[in-house]
């Protein structure tokens, strides 16, 4: 196993070549094909399907075969609690709530509070505050609370630890230290740690008693995980878990890299107000925009770098005929630089109204998500 290209869950470095990604990682691009395939099921398709921002699979073939012959699956994904949220993890969980919704499937939620307290510069006291934080941003996305069940590391390892030694045993210190990248200088707990993310996939059937196929939905980042573990899978007699995956939501500053909440790239959090969000638009959206209005007017602007057109694209613009007119009249020149961001502003204002609301609320619900 080696580190492939410039992403692991702890580096997401330079620019992304998403098609080398699938080539290098060895999943399945989502052609036409299996998105007929998911639509058998769904009716219709999420924009994020469509638009080719869930763009990679492993063995989502299988679990839709399975699920046609009724046996269903459950949707496991997580959050490292170390920090706000920002609209980036917002994509893969809105995702999985369709998924949750489409399926009426059960949802299991991993909260690594032991990752990120291993991982970054903070104490155990302050990852529990982002682990309580991140939860209202997860409930907020509007999961079903009778169907969706929260896992805590330090909280749940009763449940957790006895199945993560299974996989611990079977994966050895120099296949970890290659695929994440890992040195010898790395502590001790950074090289288990996957084992404890390889868990949640099997859990459900753990307590069942029996084996039920897991779908996961993530960031392509997080892929090296289980592709350490999903040999260890049918080892321990479980079924490896099927992933679909989505690309990176870009920062503010070009939309080459990852939003991310730590380094100097600037993110829009769940918590920012209407004058945060107007002045990180204006001020460092990347824009595709020309220089000068003449300019923009006969050249016209470039969507395909515009940030502010992405976060539309990938996040925002649910309706496809408005996306399409926008593209058109920015690229034809029509639509100005400045006429984009407000429209960009709005819709993340109007769609961060909501969700403050739905957070301030999660805030008695949490009891009802905890397993
Ligand atoms: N390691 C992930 C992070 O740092 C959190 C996580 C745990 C996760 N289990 C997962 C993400 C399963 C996707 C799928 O954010």
């Amino acid at each position: 196993m080696k580190k492939l290209g410039n992403v692991t869950p702890y580096d997401v470095s330079g620019e992304i070549n998403y098609d080398k990604l699938i080539k290098e990682f060895g999943v399945r691009k989502i052609d036409n094909g299996m998105l007929e395939e998911i639509k058998k099921y769904t009716g219709d398709l999420h924009f994020m399907l469509k638009r080719g921002v869930f763009f990679a699979s492993r063995d989502l073939k299988w679990l839709l075969d399975k699920y046609s012959k009724k046996e269903k699956f459950f949707l496991y994904t997580g959050c490292g609690p170390s920090g706000p949220i920002h609209l980036g993890h917002l994509q893969t969980w809105i995702f999985a709530k369709w998924l949750q919704d489409k399926f009426d499937v059960e949802l299991w939620f991993q909260f690594t509070d032991d990752e990120k307290f291993l991982f970054k510069d903070k104490s155990y006291e302050e990852i529990q505050k982002w682990t309580y934080e991140n939860m209202l941003d997860v409930i907020a996305v509007g999961f079903n609370p009778k169907k969706t069940h929260f896992l805590v590391d330090t909280k749940h390892a009763g449940l957790l630890y006895p199945e993560a030694i299974k996989f611990a045993k079977k994966i050895n210190f120099s296949t970890i230290k290659s695929a994440f990248g890992f040195k010898d200088s790395n502590n001790i707990g950074s090289i288990f740690y996957t084992a404890m993310q390889a868990v949640p996939a099997i859990i459900p059937s753990v307590l069942a008693k029996k084996n039920i196929p897991c779908l996961i939905p993530l960031a392509i980042d997080q892929d090296p995980h289980f592709r350490v573990a999903r040999d260890v899978y049918p080892k321990l007699g479980y079924y490896k878990p099927a992933l679909i995956e989505g690309v990176f939501l870009p920062p503010l500053g070009g939309v080459k890299g990852k939003m991310s909440s730590t380094g100097e790239q600037i993110a829009i959090y769940t918590t920012d107000k209407p004058k945060e969000v107007k002045n990180k638009i204006n001020k460092y959206a990347f824009s595709g925009g020309q220089v000068t209005l003449e300019e923009h007017r006969e050249k016209g602007g470039n969507p395909d770098v515009d940030v502010s057109f992405q976060y539309l694209r990938m996040l925002l613009e649910e309706d496809d005929e408005k996306l399409k007119k926008l593209e058109e009249d920015y690229r034809s020149g029509k639509l100005l630089t400045g006429e984009l961001k407000q429209y960009t502003i709005d819709k993340i204002n109007k769609f961060l109204e909501k969700h403050q609301k739905a957070r301030e609320k999660a805030k008695l619900q949490i009891d009802k998500f905890l397993y």
